[in-house]
C-alpha cells in the first residue's frame, strides 16, 4: 500500500527516485508524485493521477535540466479521499516549505484538521496525510522549535500508522523519515542515502539497510544518519546487509510479471527444495528455524495459522497437511478477524503467520496477540527482515525470489510446498513417519517442479479453454479436502485478474444452497483429482451435471472416466494427495490469467489492488 522514495547524493536525482518508484510501483498505483529540492534550495512538487510513466513525462517535460540535492517520491493506493491529483503525495504546508509523503492511516485526521481550521489554515485535499504537513509547520513557526522537534512533536499527536519521507526548504539538505506500523529503510552508500518502503526502491545501488523500528525517527544527510525515539532520544541502529539475490528482475521477454512468475514455478519451487531445508540423514533441518527445535516442538499441542488472500488459503492446505501427517490439531485464522478476537492462547501454542511480503497490517497485528501470551512464532515469509521476521521466533523463507504481479502465483505454490516441509518435519519429531515412507515422500517432492512443468506445457489448451469461458459471468470452482483451499485459490485469482464473479466452494456443500445457482449459464470449476476423495467429487460433478451446469475439470492423467462425463478438462500428473495441490493450482492460475489478458486488462496490477496491504 504505497510505496515511498528517498534520495540523497551525488548521482541524478531525478532518475533515482523515478526508478525507485518504478520498482515500488506494485504497492500502489492509482497516483505518483515527486518533489525535489533544487540547488537553490527551493521545493519543487509534481503529482500526477495514474501510473509513474504518466509522471515521467511531466517531471522530463519541465525540469529535465534542473539539478537537484535530493528527492522523494510516492506512488499511492488510496485510502482516505478520490483518486485526484490533489489527493496525490507528496502534500505541502500552507508556505509551500514542506513536503511529505505518507503510508498509513492517520486515525484522528479529523481531530487534527479541526485543529488546524480553528488556526486558520485551509487544507486543499481531502487526505489524512496533508495534516501532518501543516501541523509539523505549525509547531515550526509558532513554537520556533528546529525541524526534527517539530515533527516529533506533530507525531506525537497522531494516532494511527505511517512511514514518512519529509524535506523541506528549512533544512534543505536533509531528509527526514519516521515509521509506526508501515515498514521504511534506508539504504547507506558511500557518500548517498536512500529511503524506501521496502529495499527495491534502491537494492539496485546498495544492499546495506537499516531498518526503522515503530516510533523511530531518522534524519539523512548523505554522510550520516541519525535516529530517535519519539520523545527524542539517540537510538542505536545498525544496518545490515541484505541478500543481495533479491535484486529486482526484469521481464526477461514475458508479457507480463504474473505470466513470467507463473512459468519460473518450476525454478523457483527447486530454489526452495535447496534452499529451505537441509536434508540430513533423512530428517529435514530448516537454516532459519531458531526457537523451533524437534526438543522445542515436542512440547507444542496446537498450531494456529494466521494469515490474508492466497497466504490464508496456503495456510488451509497447511491444516489439512499438519494434521494427517503430525496429528498436531490445527486452526486456520484470517488474520483480520484473529486481531480482534478474544483468542485463547496456551503456552504450547505454535502460530504460524504466512504473508509473503511479511508486511501485511492484519497479520501483524494478529500474531502480537499470541506473542503476548508466552505462544511461540513461526513466519513463512518471501521477504528477509520485514516486519513479521522481525516479531518472530523462526523463520522458514519462501524462497521464490520478488514476486511483483499483485497475484500470488509462486509465492503460493512455494509456501505449499513448504508447508509439506514443515508437515514432514513435525510428523519426524513424532516419530509418526518410517525412513522408508519419509525417503520416498522426499523423492517425490524433488520430482514435483518437473511435474509443474508438464501443467505449464499444456498452456495452449489452457488458453483455448479461457477463450471458450472468457465471456462467463459467473464461476463455481469446487473442490474437497486438501483440494477445497485450491478452489478458493483459483476462484480468488480469477476475480482479482479478470474482473469475474467467482465462488470457491466445498464441493460437499453445494447441495445446502449453491446448487440452486446451477443452470446451463454456470460453469463449474472442479478440482478433482485422483485422490482419497475422488469418489465423492465424482458425485459432485454428476450432481451439477444433471442440472445442466458446465462441468470443467482438474483432474489426474491416469483418469480415465472423467473426460467421458466433463464438457472440458485438463490434467495433472500423478502424485501423493498431499502434493496434488502445488499441481492442481497451476492450470487455475493459467487459466485467470488467460481469461485477464484475453479481456485486455492489466493482470500485473488488477485494479483497486496492491501487493503489499500495509493498512488495516
Ligand atoms: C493474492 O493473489 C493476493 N494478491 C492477496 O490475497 C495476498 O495473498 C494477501 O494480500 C496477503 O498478502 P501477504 O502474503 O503478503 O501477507
Amino acid at each position: 500500500m504505497c510505496g515511498i522514495v528517498g534520495y540523497i547524493g551525488n548521482k541524478d536525482v531525478k532518475s533515482v527516485v523515478l526508478n525507485g518508484l518504478y520498482n515500488l510501483e506494485y504497492r500502489g498505483y492509482d497516483s505518483a508524485g515527486i518533489a525535489f529540492i533544487d540547488r537553490k534550495e527551493k521545493i519543487h512538487v509534481y503529482k500526477k493521477v495514474g501510473k509513474v510513466s504518466v509522471l515521467e513525462k511531466e517531471v522530463l517535460k519541465n525540469i529535465s535540466n534542473v539539478s537537484f540535492k535530493l528527492g522523494i517520491g510516492h506512488t499511492r493506493w488510496a485510502t482516505h479521499g478520490k483518486v485526484s491529483e490533489q489527493n496525490a503525495h507528496p502534500h505541502t504546508s500552507a508556505s509551500g516549505k514542506i513536503a511529505i509523503v505518507h503510508n498509513g492511516i492517520i486515525e484522528n485526521y479529523v481531530e487534527l484538521k479541526e485543529f488546524l481550521e480553528e488556526k486558520g489554515y485551509k487544507l486543499v485535499s481531502e487526505t489524512d496525510t496533508e495534516v501532518l504537513a501543516h501541523l509539523i509547520e505549525y509547531f515550526y513557526t509558532t513554537e520556533e522549535l528546529n525541524l526534527l522537534t517539530s515533527f516529533t512533536k506533530a507525531l506525537q499527536q497522531v494516532k494511527g500508522t505511517y512511514a514518512i519521507a519529509l524535506i523541506s526548504e528549512y533544512e534543505p539538505n536533509k531528509i527526514f523519515v519516521a515509521r509506526k506500523g508501515s515498514p521504511l529503510t534506508i539504504g547507506l552508500g558511500k557518500g548517498e542515502m536512500f529511503v524506501g518502503s521496502d529495499i527495491y526502491a534502491f537494492i539496485k545501488y546498495t544492499n546495506l539497510v537499516i531498518y526503522l523500528n515503530d516510533e523511530n525517527i531518522g534524519i539523512i544527510d548523505g554522510l550520516a544518519y541519525n535516529i530517535y525515539d519519539l520523545e527524542g532520544n539517540t537510538i542505536d541502529i545498525r544496518p545490515v546487509v541484505t541478500d543481495s539475490d533479491l535484486m529486482f528482475s526484469d521481464l526477461q521477454g514475458y508479457r507480463s510479471y504474473m505470466e513470467k512468475e507463473i512459468f519460473e514455478q518450476p525454478l523457483y519451487l527447486k530454489n526452495a527444495l535447496e534452499k529451505s531445508i537441509i536434508i540430513d540423514n533423512d530428517d529435514i533441518i530448516f537454516p532459519y528455524f531458531n526457537f523451533f527445535s524437534q526438543e522445542n516442538i515436542k512440547k507444542i499441542n496446537r498450531i494456529i495459522i494466521t494469515a490474508c488472500g492466497s497466504s490464508w488459503n496456503a495456510g488451509l492446505i497447511g491444516k489439512y497437511l499438519i494434521e494427517k501427517l503430525a496429528q498436531i490439531p490445527t486452526s486456520v485464522e484470517y488474520a483480520s478477524e484473529f486481531r480482534y478476537s478474544s483468542p485463547i492462547i496456551h503456552q504450547n501454542d505454535m502460530i504460524i503467520a504466512i504473508s509473503q511480503s511479511g508486511e501485511t497490517a492484519d497479520t501483524l497485528e494478529a500474531l502480537k496477540i499470541p506473542k503476548s501470551n508466552g505462544a511461540k512464532i513461526l513466519s513463512i515469509t518471501n521477504i528477509p527482515n520485514s516486519s513479521i521476521c522481525r516479531e518472530s521466533d523462526g523463520i522458514i523463507y519462501m524462497n521464490a525470489n520478488q514476486e511483483i504481479g499483485v497475484a500470488a502465483t509462486k509465492t503460493f505454490t512455494n509456501t505449499v510446498l513448504i508447508l509439506v516441509l514443515l508437515s514432514l518435519y513435525l510428523a519426524n519429531g513424532k516419530k509418526l513417519l518410517s525412513t522408508t515412507k519419509m525417503k520416498k515422500m522426499l523423492n517425490e517432492l524433488s520430482d514435483i517442479p518437473n511435474k509443474v512443468q508438464q501443467i505449464l506445457d499444456q498452456k495452449e489448451s489452457i488458453f483455448v479453454l479461457a477463450n471458450k469461458y472468457v465471456t462467463k459471468a459467473n464461476f463455481l470452482y469446487l473442490g474437497r479436502g486438501i483440494n477445497y483451499p485450491i478452489a478458493l485459490e483459483g476462484a480468488l485469482k480469477l476475480k482479482e485478474i479478470s474482473y469475474i464473479h467467482a465462488e470457491g466452494y466445498a464441493a460437499g456443500e453445494m447441495k445446502h444452497g449453491p446448487l440452486a445457482l446451477i443452470d446451463e449459464f454456470m460453469p463449474v470449476i472442479f478440482v478433482a483429482p485422483k485422490d482419497y476423495l475422488y469418489e465423492k467429487s465424482v458425485s459432485n460433478i454428476n450432481e451439477v451435471k444433471s442440472r445442466h451446469g458446465k462441468t470443467i475439470g482438474i483432474i489426474s492423467e491416469s483418469d480415465k472416466y472423467l473426460p467421458t462425463i466433463l464438457d472440458d478438462y485438463i490434467c495433472i500428473p500423478q502424485t501423493f494427495d498431499e502434493f496434488n495441490p502445488i499441481l492442481s493450482v497451476i492450470p487455475l492460475q493459467l487459466f485467470a490469467y488467460y481469461v485477464g489478458t484475453i479481456r485486455g486488462l492489466n493482470v500485473d496490477k488488477p485494479r483497486n489492488l496492491a501487493k503489499s496491504v500495509t493498512v488495516e
